[in-house]
């Protein structure tokens, strides 16, 4: 999505939307009054979050897991504002928020509420509850001391050498059969969401992850006598119609994927509970975070050791969670082939009733390749939101998934992409909600320009040239830049203007429609910026700065072109 060009819209009514929607990523505290509850919304295949009543940009930073603590927050904020992040992913810890069953503790997530509003940054909290990454390590110590009243999965009993079975052992994740769990679990984040209703009316809070990264590690699924039962039983009718089954046993249903459907689905319905209870103290997004495994390696049927919850398993979600607004990928794969191919997974046109999905990147890899995949998420698949993960400044690294250290220097290599649109995040926002908006990142496999089609006009892109020389015989044909770290987005603003930004790239338009032989003018080139919502002139680009395309380096330079064919 987010490719289709629409028809030429006025300069005249971007000024005036723009000017409608707020600025900046947060309200001050102080601002009297109710705020608007934010939304997802999809228009004509397109999704926006919606946030003071306009389309939002989260320009995201998630920290490390440890890091929502207060004691560390002053090691989190300055890497926050280093980034020129509007938006932070913070954990909830459930171990933290309910240490004894019942009472709650809502002193960490207040000073997250207070940090942010002091930064002027939004937050998106993440629920570690029963699951995170897979495991039950964010569960009280009431829960993980009590087995008998919140199990943990079964594993499945085995046959030893010498004949005997060898029962399965408890797992290190909980079984989603427990309804006790459940109930803690619903009630733990029914109380999260009640004091948020009361203690963030203006809304610093955008959206909550319900969760994170929900699987069985070590086991396809609950061998568990009651799981067990269920398994040999019917799929219920009404998720067999959702996934487009015959009725039947899960085996019958789903063959070789049947374990790990059921898996799938045991936890869906168990998250799809303590969502529903969420949302009915307090109606915010939800979403759920998927990890993944290689989306170009197949086969994949069956193949997997445990119901890992990757793209594969969207349908269930999509049948089985409905009070999520979204499932959104956590993206550490640094190819560019791959990374494309997980922004087409789980960019779905169309309403969520039809298996519609907001694309929305809540973790991406931190290394130095990743910065580009930003435009990549934004103007090819129209993301609400994009974060690299662990970029605070608590001395914790994540390598090899991110870079082998964090500090300043890497933080700047993210800070481009939001020095750059920053400044314009409502109007970009509000351009890629209308479709208006497109981006491309540097491929280093190809040498071919990437292209990108705006009705009557084609913006192509190309890297690793020099700024001077390139349209005569013999000049420099474009090759990869010595890193990958190209990228460039082209919004269109009238039938012959475009809004034009990158970082070390070169774009260039040319009449779509060569076969009248016609070539491109520029009528004028003016660099300049977004201030509060309106185009403020700093100079215009000719000579040497137009003669051979429009060359972006690791400057923020944004660029309003007028062109004319002739
Ligand atoms: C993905 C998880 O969602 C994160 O919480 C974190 O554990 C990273 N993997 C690895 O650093």
């Amino acid at each position: 999505m987010g490719r289709a060009c629409l028809g030429g819209v006025g300069l005249a009514a971007v000024l005036v939307a723009s000017l409608s929607a707020a600025q900046g990523p947060a309200r001050p505290a102080a601002q009297a009054g109710a705020a608007p509850m934010p939304r997802v919304v999809e228009k004509d295949g397109r999704w926006a979050l919606m946030v003071d009543g306009a389309p939002y940009l989260m320009l995201g930073m998630q920290v490390n897991n440890s890091s929502a603590w207060p004691a560390m927050l002053p090691q989190v904020w300055p890497a926050v504002d280093r980034l020129h992040a509007n938006t932070v992913e913070m954990p909830v810890y459930w171990e933290q928020l309910e240490p004894v069953q019942g009472k709650f503790d809502f002193s960490v997530v207040d000073a997250l509420l207070a940090g942010a509003r002091e930064h002027k940054v939004h937050l998106v909290l993440l629920w570690f509850g029963t699951w995170k990454n897979g495991a039950m390590h964010y569960t009280p110590e009431w829960v993980k001391r009590n087995p008998v009243k919140y199990p943990r999965v079964t594993g499945q009993d085995r046959v030893a050498e010498n004949g005997a079975v060898v029962h399965g052992a408890p797992g290190d994740t909980m079984s989603p059969f427990a309804t006790a769990t459940m109930e803690a679990d619903k009630a733990a984040f029914s109380a999260l969401m009640r004091h948020l209703k009361t203690a963030d009316p203006r809304h610093t809070v955008l959206m909550i992850q319900v969760e994170n990264e929900i699987n069985a590690y070590g086991s396809r699924r609950d061998y568990s006598p009651e799981a067990t039962k269920l398994f040999e039983g019917q799929v219920p009718a009404e998720f067999a119609a959702a996934m487009k089954v015959n009725p039947g046993t899960w085996t019958e249903a789903f063959g070789a994927e049947a374990e790990n459907t059921f898996q799938t689905w045991s936890i869906a319905r168990y998250v799809e509970q303590v969502a529903k209870a969420g949302k009915a103290e307090y109606g915010i997004p939800l979403y759920l975070n998927h990890s993944l495994e290689d989306p170009l390696r197949a086969p994949r049927e069956g193949r997997l050791a445990w119901p890992e919850m990757t793209d594969h398993v969207l349908d269930i979600w999509k049948a089985t969670a409905p009070s999520l607004d979204l499932i959104a990928p956590d993206i550490y794969m640094s190819q560019y082939a791959q990374y494309e191919k997980v922004l087409d997974v789980y960019a779905r046109a169309g309403d969520k009733s039809n298996g519609g999905n907001a694309m929305f990147v809540p973790e991406s890899g931190n290394a130095a390749p990743y910065p580009r995949y930003f435009f990549a998420a934004l103007g090819g698949h129209g993301t609400i939101g994009w974060s690299p993960f662990g970029l605070d400044l608590t001395g914790y690294a994540n390598a090899p998934l991110g870079a082998p250290s964090v500090d300043n220097n890497l933080i700047d290599l993210f800070a481009l992409n939001y020095e750059i649109v920053g400044p314009m995040q409502r109007e970009i926002a509000r351009l890629n909600f209308e479709g208006k908006l497109q981006a491309v990142c540097e491929d280093p496999t190809t040498r071919t320009p990437q292209t990108m089609v705006f009705g009557p006009w084609t913006a192509s892109v190309s890297y690793g040239l020099r700024q001077f020389g390139g349209n005569f015989p013999g000049a420099t044909p474009p090759a990869p830049n010595p890193n990958p770290t190209g990228r460039a987005l082209v919004a269109q603003l009238g039938p012959d203007e475009f809004l034009v930004t990158g970082a070390s790239s070169r774009v260039d338009f040319r009449p779509t429609d060569a076969t009248g032989g016609k070539r491109r003018a520029w009528v004028r080139v003016e660099e300049g910026s977004y201030v509060d919502g309106k185009w403020k002139f700093r100079r215009i680009w000719n000579g040497d700065q137009t003669d051979y395309g429009l060359n972006f380096t690791t400057a923020p330079q944004v660029l309003r072109v007028t062109l004319m064919a002739y």
